[in-house]
């Protein structure tokens, strides 16, 4: 990556499981998208992953082929930085300085915690609370002025925005305070089992969630299952959960708008319809994962440039790292 002028964007995901077609729509073919125009820095939020018990050996695995999957996806390194978030050691140590920053009851009115916490009530961790401390950590330590993310993730942006307004104002400017970008289509990707709920990468029921990996025949399995309505037409309107959820991600994967799917299906059932959604998120992610089996034959390769990555990430962090020291009045080395 090139020092220039550009504006810089920071996103991560985390390795703690397949990765979704809501994680790909909601965020990650922006950042691929963002590359040309954008400075970009994009990291696997592994730190993130231990708020909530991983086995050691899956999380290896899952780093491992989240790496694979996203260069596969398009994330270009000759463009972009882009390593695992605990081979850069300042994100941990601004984290803690942020969380001295940042007040207990607004910690306790992320939903994420409050849904995280009923879900894993024998895990209740100081991390798990934490969390979005770290998360503004990772974003402030680059100076990013634009941060692509799905909807869920809107309110860790605005508290990450609140850590960096205050601690500009105790001390003086120090982090840009960053933007989020949510696109209009796809920022909410929602359960095919029951769509009233988000896809999720934790959901039990395999039915609910498309992998970026999956087979076209899971995948079309999985479309001609998707929980509708008994309506029989394809049109975007209130209480049409299952069909809206079906739309944005035709819509997505073809570049149609809404008005052209309405056309297009006038008259046809819902069987058509998810037979074309089915074909139409197959098409798009065979060449992704045909990358990626390439990728992940290719250990060597990928190990090289997450390394080189953390190397220039490390840099642009320890600069910022130390600003942030100077400012609160710590005595340098
Ligand atoms: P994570 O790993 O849960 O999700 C990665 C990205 O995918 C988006 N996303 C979705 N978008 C649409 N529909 C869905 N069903 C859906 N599910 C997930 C998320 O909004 C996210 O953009 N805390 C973050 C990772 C993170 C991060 C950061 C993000 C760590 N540090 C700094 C931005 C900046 C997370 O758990 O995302």
């Amino acid at each position: 990556m090139e020092q220039t002028n550009k504006k810089r964007i920071f996103s991560a995901i985390q390795p703690s499981g397949v990765i979704t077609l809501g994680n790909y729509l909601g965020a990650l073919r922006n950042w691929v998208s963002f590359q040309e125009e954008y400075e970009c820095i994009y990291a696997l939020a592994d730190l993130h992953t231990i708020t909530v018990r991983q086995e050691p050996a899956a999380l290896r695995k899952n780093t491992m082929e989240a790496y694979a999957l996203l260069l596969a996806c398009g994330v270009d390194l000759d463009k972009s930085l882009f390593f695992i978030q605990s081979h850069v050691h300042q994100h941990a140590e601004l984290a803690w300085i942020l969380n001295c920053y940042t007040q207990f009851g607004e910690l306790s009115r992320m939903t994420q915690f409050k849904d995280k916490s009923l879900k894993h009530a024998d895990n209740i961790n100081a991390g798990l609370f934490t969390y979005p401390a770290l998360m503004a950590a990772d974003i402030l330590l680059y100076g990013a002025d634009l941060v692509p993310i799905g909807a869920d993730q809107k309110q860790h942006l605005e508290l990450a925005r609140d850590i960096a307004i205050r601690f500009n104002g105790i001390y003086s400017p120090t982090f840009t305070v960053p933007e989020g970008f949510i696109p209009k289509t796809g920022a909410r990707i929602m359960s095919l089992a029951d769509p009233t709920k988000k896809m999720s990468k934790s959901d039990e029921n395999v039915n609910a969630t498309i992998c970026l990996l999956d087979r076209p025949e899971d995948i079309m399995r999985k479309f001609k299952r998707a929980v509708t309505d008994s309506e029989a037409c394809v049109r975007y309107a209130e209480g049409k959960d299952g069909i809206n959820n079906l739309m944005g991600i035709y819509s997505c994967v073809t570049g149609k708008s809404y008005e052209e799917i309405e056309k297009e299906f006038d008259g046809r059932g819902y069987g058509d319809f998810k037979t074309a959604v089915g074909d139409a998120v197959a098409a798009h992610l065979a060449p992704i994962q045909e990358k990626f089996r390439a990728y992940m034959a290719d250990k060597a390769f990928m190990e090289k440039s997450y390394r080189e990555s953390a190397e220039k990430a490390s840099y642009i962090a320890e600069k910022m790292l130390a600003k942030v020291k100077r400012k609160i009045g710590f005595v340098g080395k």
